[in-house]
């Protein structure tokens, strides 16, 4: 479930990301924003979430991990958008298309909420 939410002054864009997968401990889940740290088997890399904390907090913002293991995690990403070091959105539409065609067995769900959209999507539906 991917959130991606405009404040109305449009001085803050939040994006969550939630998911009901394997979840972290809570020492896991403080070693995710390591840019050296990964699970993932032949790479010595996860560049993923530090990436992302780093690019909220050059605007002044933060990341936060909650996750349960065996349960879930949630990230949630706080940008301050007005921001000069904010990094342009990019197309959500597009990355959203790539995302379930890359993965068709995987249901995503999106809600994208800035004064432009207010738009809805489950790839399930
Ligand atoms: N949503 C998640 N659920 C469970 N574990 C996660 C999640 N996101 C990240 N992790 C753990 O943190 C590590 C680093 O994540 P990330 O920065 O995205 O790099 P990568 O996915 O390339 O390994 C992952 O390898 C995984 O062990
Ligand atoms: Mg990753």
């Amino acid at each position: 479930m991917i959130g991606l939410l405009e404040d109305q002054n449009r001085d803050t864009l939040t994006l969550s990301i939630e998911d009901d997968g394997k979840g972290m401990d809570e020492q896991m889940a403080q070693k995710a924003l390591d840019p050296f740290f990964t699970t993932k088997d032949g790479k010595k890399i996860g560049l993923g979430l530090s990436l992302l904390s780093q690019a909220a907090r050059q605007t002044g913002g933060d990341l936060k991990i909650d996750s349960k293991r065996g349960k879930g995690t949630k990230i949630t990403a706080v940008f301050n958008a007005d921001h000069p070091d904010m990094k342009p959105v990019g197309d959500v539409f597009e990355t959203m298309t790539a995302l379930v065609a890359g993965n068709p067995a995987t249901q995503f769900i999106l809600d994208y909420k800035t004064s432009d959209y207010d738009y809805h999507f489950d790839s399930f539906e």
